[in-house]
């Protein structure tokens, strides 16, 4: 029973005709809006980054240029990049699904050796994997150990031929080189078996990682399989019930969810999803009848695969075992799911059943039915857990009520937070403001912890060199005062160039204006500046994007430093105090005068810094008095300038 038909997806490769075609009907923003929520800005759009948890955005998309760009992750390039970083896609997989999007038709060449070795390591791996899964199969159905031990068992639990082919059940041979043998005869190498995760190896020798065990596949959200878990099916000890495939270029086991993939389209007809713990659990909801259910995999539930639901429901009802354990998790999960901003209801199954064992024991009929009239709310699973003592008892009453409330408040959206405390207010007959007090106290604690690491954060980023010379050795040394305003008016340029800084002046023609005999002293924004300059002049718009694709690397860092918003004040501060912070837009001819007075202020401190300098070793008359004169006019322009900025500067 070799295979001998392999390689189903290299017998062919897409041509270079097709892929020009999908790369022209490629639209940045649209492809990228399948996945994340864009907001516009300017002329680009920006996001929270979707590989990172970061808080502030930056995430980039530029339609001019059709590319995107992660400073949080680093990530960055074109349409098909973006959807092969996304969705863990090859390249290959990444065009099939562009074509299918914007129906383009496939043309396919024939490969040849060379191409296949050419291929991405990706790809071998989905390839060694998928192969994998054929052969486990096969011997589930069709040889004697396999159908005698794994197919007797899933019998036994009364998985049906549907079952079997719907999730691509297999079972792996009692023995410790089979499927190393099997796919070394079919040309894979050792190398990616080991990759791949299928054969371990110790010292020199090599075995296979399941033996014995019947095999659940693990696809991704395109139908290819990243890995498998393997149960045993013997009663030994001190062997883990289930073995999964580590985790590989292919599979990260935080961004998959089991069942996914056999349970997208009912999700999206039902517009919600059952969340359960195993892989025995979402079959069983299957034989039930129940389809549009996915597994966590045995932990809590992970921010990734939050997002991952996300695209399809926003509603999930989460089936816990009815034991004191399953009631914790429950509480645990549930938070952790409202925070990813999806809504929660709660099934608890009897004590001591998990989904399984009580589908089995009622039916189909009777288990859908139990599901449907058990789901609760999270409030109401919430105060029923916890009102059943705290009906007597006011202090366990103010507590419950606390933990609802703190419940509510991870909620990201506030109409949400409305609607469930009004719900709060009726099951538990308090008065609704007193709930939105005890809320907003929440909140506000939240906010404020949350701004103190940020805090913490910002200090943590690393300053310009120059900066952090100056603070460490307390010395304002003329240049890099000079430096520091340098950067001031980067900042300016690269957050504002186009606001207004009144009488129709943009910020970039009035501080290129005011700043058209300067000549910057920091390399990096001496670059900068002069790109805008260049830029004006030959009728270029020059923006941030443009220095992020061509600047030097110094270049970039700053940029990309100095575009972020952190300069904002606080929220919390104005909320707080009750001040009226403007926004620096608000004020922005102020903000960029005093930026340019404050440049040519500490220009000339500079000046004369140099001057004096030079000075000391000057002896003959004339040079001498020349040094003087200069001196006293830059000191003359010194005051001058201090007058304005309200600074005072010493006589002399
Ligand atoms: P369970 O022990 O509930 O397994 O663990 P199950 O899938 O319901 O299997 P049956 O019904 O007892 O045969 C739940 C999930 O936790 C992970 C698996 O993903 C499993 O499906 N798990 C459990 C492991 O990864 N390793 C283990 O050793 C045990
Ligand atoms: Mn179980």
């Amino acid at each position: 029973m070799d295979r001998v038909s392999l390689l189903p997806d290299l017998n062919t490769l897409i041509s270079r005709q097709t892929i020009d075609e999908i790369r022209n009907r490629i639209d940045i923003v649209d492809v990228v809006s399948d996945f994340v929520s864009l907001k516009r800005s300017g002329q680009n759009y920006k996001a929270l980054s979707p590989f990172t948890n970061e808080k502030t955005p930056s995430f980039y998309v530029v339609p001019s240029k059709g590319i995107f760009k992660d400073f949080s992750s680093g990530k960055g390039g074109d349409g098909i990049t973006f959807v092969m970083e996304h969705e863990g896609m090859s390249y290959v997989e990444a065009l099939k699904y562009l074509a299918k999007k914007y129906g383009v038709e496939i043309k396919e060449d024939a490969y040849t050796p060379e191409d296949v070795a050419a291929q991405s390591e990706r790809d071998s791996l989905y390839i060694v994997m998928g192969f994998a899964k054929d052969y486990y199969k096969d011997l589930l159905h069709q040889h004697e150990e396999g159908k005698s031990i794994g197919l007797s068992y899933f019998r036994e639990r009364g998985f049906n031929d549907r079952i079997l082919e719907k999730f691509e059940l297999g079972y792996s041979l009692n023995e410790w080189h089979h499927i190393e043998e099997a796919a070394k005869k079919t040309s894979f190498s050792e190398n990616i078996l080991e990759k791949a995760g299928l054969i371990i190896r110790k010292d020199d020798k090599t075995y296979d990682r399941f033996r014995g065990r019947v095999i659940f596949p693990v696809h991704n959200l395109s139908g290819k399989v990243v890995a498998f878990g393997a149960r045993i099916l013997t009663k030994e000890k001190d062997q883990p019930k289930y073995i999964n495939s580590p985790e590989t270029e292919i599979y990260h086991k935080s961004q998959v969810l089991y069942g996914l993939l056999q349970a997208k389209n009912e999700i999206r007809k039902y517009d919600f999803c059952y969340l359960v713990e195993g892989y025995t659990d979402v079959i069983s909801l299957h034989l039930s009848g129940i389809e549009n259910v996915v597994a966590s995999s045995g932990t809590a539930l992970t921010e990734e695969q939050i997002r991952l639901m996300r695209r399809f429901t926003e509603n999930v009802t989460v089936l816990f075992d009815g034991d004191a354990a399953g009631i914790k998790a429950a509480l645990r999960g549930i938070d952790l799911v409202l925070k990813g901003g999806l809504n929660v209801r709660v099934v608890l199954l009897p004590d001591g059943e998990d989904p399984d064992s009580y589908s089995k024991k009622m039916g189909s009929t009777e288990f859908q039915h139990y599901l449907k009239s058990h789901t609760k709310d999270f409030i109401s699973f919430k105060i029923d857990l916890l009102s059943a003592d705290a009906s007597r008892d006011p202090i366990k009453k103010a507590e419950a009520i606390r933990e609802i409330v703190t419940s509510i408040s991870l909620i990201p959206d506030p109409i949400k937070r409305s609607v469930y405390i009004k719900e709060t207010s009726d099951l538990l007959k308090i008065q609704e403001s007193v709930l939105l007090t005890e809320l907003n106290k929440i909140i506000i604690q939240e906010r404020k912890k949350r701004e103190q690491e940020r805090m913490r954060d910002d200090t943590a980023e690393p300053l310009p060199e120059f900066i952090e010379e100056a603070i460490q050795t307390g010395k304002t040394d003329p240049l890099a005062m000079v430096q520091m305003q340098e950067r001031e008016t980067i900042r300016l340029l690269l957050n504002y160039a186009e606001n207004g800084v009144g009488d129709d002046q943009k910020v970039i023609d009035f501080l290129l204006g005011e700043l058209e005999d300067v000549e910057f002293t920091n390399p990096v924004y001496k670059e900068i500046f002069d790109a805008f300059r260049k830029g004006t002049d030959t009728g270029t718009r020059i923006d941030n994007f443009y220095f992020l694709e061509n600047g030097s690397d110094g270049v970039k860092r700053a940029v990309a430093d100095l575009m972020t918003s952190r300069y904002e004040t606080s929220p919390h501060w104005s909320e707080k105090f009750h001040i009226y912070f403007p926004h620096e837009k608000e004020v922005m001819h102020d903000v960029a005068m005093s930026n340019v007075l404050r440049l040519k202020f500490r220009l000339i401190q500079k000046m004369m810094d140099e001057n004096l300098k030079e000075m000391k070793g000057v002896s003959d008359d004339t040079t001498l008095d020349k040094h003087m004169a200069i001196h006293s006019q830059l000191k003359g322009a010194e005051r001058e300038l201090a007058g304005i900025l309200g600074i005072v500067v010493s006589k002399g």
